[in-house]
């Protein structure tokens, strides 16, 4: 099995992190292939937990090379301070590479996405404000900054310049914001320059002689299906293609290569920031969700918007990512319930859809038909077979497998690594 993708199948936050940890004991690389530090990714390991946000989860595994790809931008200030954090906590960061094809958030990039979200005022896409979407409009524009670009200071000082030209306009004459200077930005930069030069590789060519090899590549998504630029709730988005595609764009590894498309699927569905949600909850029982699931996000601790599990999501996740298994995760979160609302289809101006619609309109207008699945009460987080569990807690997972369109290969029942249950050999 060369190389495998593990991907957020809903609104991210579904438990990337927890799964790759997982799988990061049986293989050579991990890689991050979009994105930057707007994810947050929690592993628990034994009585230690940590929040992952630029660095890919395989760091946490010992025997494991993690790896950010070109699809990915990179804040290097974040970087530091996230190695440096790990570096404190004992774990061993030195193997990580770094492409020099990856774009760098620099500090106007950060500050674009801030004035630009609150300029939107209540049309805001309420992003993380870490300056992913200007970064990679940059990049799309061809005034982006690239790792490479810090070793030629004339050419850095000459893209910065075309970086900032039109940025200053919009900023003194729209915005009401002060001019950034080029020396500035340029001098930061070179700080990092050097010290991230023992990262710096050929990542295309390290990865492909690690397959050719016959070693195990692992690339770790961030955030999930319904962000992705392309197929998600557009605008309410990211900017970058975290379904399986952009695996394969962001780290330059041909689709040939992978055998397994992995979704993590949460056994209800959360969002964080605006646009359409239609199973979402704004009563008690979302309430409880929250608290019971700790939904509250890594990266911006903001609340986390809750409902059920909504199939027509899961099967588009199927989809667009050619997905061949799911992690089920959080099941132990439903615990209690005597009944739960699954949605199985949507109501769209009185018509029954039975899949995600690809009109944003009709997307907004939809709500959820549900099936009312019977709940369980006995405690799951011990089990470690699928025959451990309550019979409807059974039937559950069953028919969320049979709406979903892909075999579930591994259910959580807890954040931690031994509070799985794995069902068609996960970690195969
Ligand atoms: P990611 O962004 O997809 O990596 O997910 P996050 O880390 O943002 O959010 C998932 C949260 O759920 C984290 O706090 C995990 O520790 C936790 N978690 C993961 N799997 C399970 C599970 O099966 N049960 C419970 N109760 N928590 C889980
Ligand atoms: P992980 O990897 C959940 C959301 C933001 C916002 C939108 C755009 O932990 O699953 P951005 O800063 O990316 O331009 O914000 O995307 N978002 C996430 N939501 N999990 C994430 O990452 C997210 N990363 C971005 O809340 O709605
Ligand atoms: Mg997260």
């Amino acid at each position: 099995m060369p190389a495998l993708v593990l991907l957020g199948a809903q609104w991210g936050d579904e438990g990337k992190g927890k799964a790759t940890d997982l799988l990061g004991g049986s293989v050579d690389y991990v890689v991050r292939y979009q994105g930057g530090n707007n994810a947050g990714h929690t592993v628990v390991v034994g009585d230690q937990k940590y929040a992952l946000h630029l660095l890919p989860s395989g760091i946490l595994s010992p025997g494991c090379t993690p790896v950010i790809g070109n699809g990915v931008v990179v804040d290097p200030s974040v970087l530091f301070s996230e190695l440096n954090g790990l570096n404190e906590r004992g774990v061993d960061t030195s193997k990580l590479l770094i492409s020099g094809n990856a774009h760098i958030i620099t500090p106007y990039n950060v500050t674009v996405d801030k004035v630009t979200e609150r300029f939107l005022g209540k049309r805001k896409i309420g992003t993380t404000g870490r300056g992913i979407g200007p970064t990679y409009a940059d990049k799309i524009n061809r005034v982006g900054i690239r790792v490479q670009d810090l070793y030629d200071e004339s050419i850095l000082t000459q893209k910065v310049e075309a970086a900032l030209d039109g940025k200053n306009q919009l900023l003194t004459k729209v915005f009401n914001r002060r001019a950034i200077e080029t020396d500035q930005i340029v001098e930061e930069l070179l700080t990092y320059a050097e010290k991230l030069r023992p990262y710096v590789a050929d990542t295309v060519l390290v990865l492909n002689k690690a397959l050719d090899d016959d070693k195990v590549v692992l690339f770790e998504g961030g955030q999930g299906t319904l962000l992705d630029i392309d197929h998600g709730t557009y605008p309410f988005v990211t900017s970058s293609n975290p379904t399986a595609g952009g695996a394969c764009t962001g780290s330059g590894v041909g689709p040939t290569k992978i055998s397994r498309v992995i979704g993590i699927l949460k056994a209800y569905t959360t969002r964080v920031g605006a646009g359409p949600f239609p199973t979402e909850l704004l009563d008690e029982d979302g309430e409880a969700l929250r608290r019971i699931g700790g939904e509250r996000g890594v990266t911006t601790g903001r609340d986390r918007r809750c409902g059920w599990f909504d199939a027509p999501i899961a099967r588009y996740a199927t989809r667009v990512n050619g997905l061949t298994d799911f992690f089920l995760t959080k099941l132990d979160v439903l615990t209690g319930w005597d009944e739960i609302p699954v949605c199985v289809a949507y109501e769209i101006d009185g018509k029954r859809v039975e899949e995600l619609p690809y009109s944003q309109t009709d997307f907004h207008h939809a709500k959820p038909i549900y099936e009312n699945l019977p709940g369980w009460s006995e405690d799951i987080t011990k089990a470690k077979t699928f025959a451990d569990l309550p019979k409807n807690a059974q039937a559950y997972v069953k028919a969320l497998e049979d709406m979903s369109g892909a075999p579930i290969s591994a259910i959580g029942v807890g954040p931690g690594r031994d509070e799985t249950i794995e069902i068609n050999s996960f970690l195969r």
